[in-house]
């Protein structure tokens, strides 16, 4: 009798474990939807011939799911990064770029500064052309422990909304114009933060995520000035479109409340009455076509200029960028604050017109994730900054590490209380 009870005993113990592990299975399981057998292949963006190519694979042929393809990726651990009070979770924040051509490893460092300082929990959404997506996943899957613990992550094909894919494409350079069809594409996403791949955080993502909840009830993104000065501004001197306000808005880093940019009727210069986003885009473009230089950000600034309080303006020191420095200092926020954003566009982080950019580039791109922050991190930047200073960049290098030595002491300190 004695044995049976025995017996018995254990079963339950292991109906209890088995229980448990059941219950745990989805927090610790990797999703992938879709796999529609579609060969994967590099495409060249800017190629008429491989954008067809991507038309057949993004899947004209298979609809309802025009992004069925889309692989999901959880963080391991469930800690307690970014509970709210009373233990729920908070909805964790969103951020979005778009990675073509050979911006795997930018892409990746502009992650790692968005991880490494981020408080609440993040949501990466990264657009991406197919050959690049194992690079994505096998990168921050190598990420492990606490850092992993602070985000998930969803890597998205390049693709356009199903309905009207084929137009769409005949218009749209995919690459360029994948940022527009956001609100459209995330659809259960009510706000992002959307990046270039070419930005570095350098204090965490929660500070520019708070400007959302700051918006007035007609504001429904936000976005930094093209330039500080209208005199050597390029809009204000060469574009042959209209666009926001005296120098035109940089769209590098942009939030954006998808909610409201779905529900919105936007004025514009084709007909007297307000046009859906979705409904928008595309005579905008065919209108101007002939006439826009930078792309997606031009048509952002046809629209904004049509719909000045859409848009909220937030200071230059959360898009700090070479024409800031160039030929002197001239963003009046950062000389306060220091930088908060630093933006290397025109490809400064790869060669040697900036060396100030890229200094602060190469720290970020060699820096494991573990080590302190303080001796890996700052300590060696500030060194390769002082030879940068024959440069008027390089000569504001403080602005570059005030407000990342701060950030860097939080972490620090972070990494020091774990231990
Ligand atoms: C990642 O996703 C899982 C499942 O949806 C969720 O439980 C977890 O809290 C998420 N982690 C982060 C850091 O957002
Ligand atoms: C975005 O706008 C919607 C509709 O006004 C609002 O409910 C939501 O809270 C806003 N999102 C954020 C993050 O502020
Ligand atoms: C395009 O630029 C040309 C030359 O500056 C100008 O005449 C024309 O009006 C512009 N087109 C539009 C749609 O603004």
């Amino acid at each position: 009798m004695r044995r049976y009870i025995r017996a018995l005993i254990l079963c339950m113990v292991f109906a209890v474990f088995s229980g448990l592990y059941v219950y745990n299975k989805p927090f610790y399981s990797d999703v992938s939807v879709g796999g529609n057998g579609a060969k994967r292949g590099p495409v060249p963006p800017r190629d008429p011939g491989a954008r067809r190519g991507a038309a057949a694979r993004n899947g004209d042929q298979n609809p309802p799911h025009w992004d069925n393809r889309i692989a999901v990726r959880q963080a391991g651990q469930m800690e307690a990064a970014g509970r709210g009070v009373g233990g729920r979770p908070e909805p964790p924040m969103h951020l979005a770029v778009v990675a073509c051509g050979e911006r795997l490893e930018e892409t990746v460092t502009m992650i790692k500064s968005a991880v490494l300082f981020s408080i609440k929990r993040l949501h990466l959404h990264i657009f991406a052309e197919d050959q690049l997506h194992a690079g994505f996943m096998e990168t921050l899957e190598s990420w492990t422990g606490f850092v992993r613990s602070k985000f998930n992550y969803t890597v998205h094909p390049i693709s356009f909304p199903s309905d009207n894919a084929a137009e769409w494409k005949k218009l749209f350079k995919p690459c360029a114009s994948q940022r527009l069809f956001l609100p459209l594409i995330l659809k259960d996403v009510d706000s992002i933060v959307y990046v270039d791949s070419d930005i570095l955080f350098l204090q965490s993502v929660d500070h520019l995520w708070a400007f959302l909840s700051r918006f007035k009830p007609s504001q429904l993104a936000a976005m930094a000035p093209e330039h500080e000065e209208p005199r050597i501004a390029w809009y204000s001197r060469f574009a042959r479109h209209p666009f926001y306000g005296p120098t035109g808005v940089n769209s590098g880093v942009m939030l954006m409340n998808l909610t409201r940019m779905r529900r919105a009727f936007f004025r514009n210069d084709m007909t007297p009455v307000g046009l859906r986003w979705e409904e928008l885009l595309m005579p905008l473009l065919q209108k101007y076509k002939l006439n826009i230089t930078w792309g997606d950000q031009d048509l952002l600034n046809i629209i904004f200029h049509h719909n000045p309080e859409l848009l909220m303006e937030f200071p230059c020191k959360w898009n700090y960028r070479p024409d800031h420095c160039i030929y002197g200092s001239n963003c009046a926020s950062a000389e306060e604050d220091g930088v908060y954003i630093l933006h290397g566009n025109r490809g400064v982080y790869h060669d040697n017109k900036q060396p100030a950019f890229r200094a602060v580039y190469q720290a970020i791109r060699k820096y494991a994730f573990g080590a302190d922050p303080v001796s890996a991190l700052l300590d060696p930047l500030e060194e390769d900054l002082l030879k940068t200073t024959h440069t008027y960049c390089g000569k504001s290098h403080g602005l570059f590490t005030k407000t990342l030595t701060r950030s860097l002491a939080l972490v620090s300190g972070e990494a020091a209380g774990r231990r």
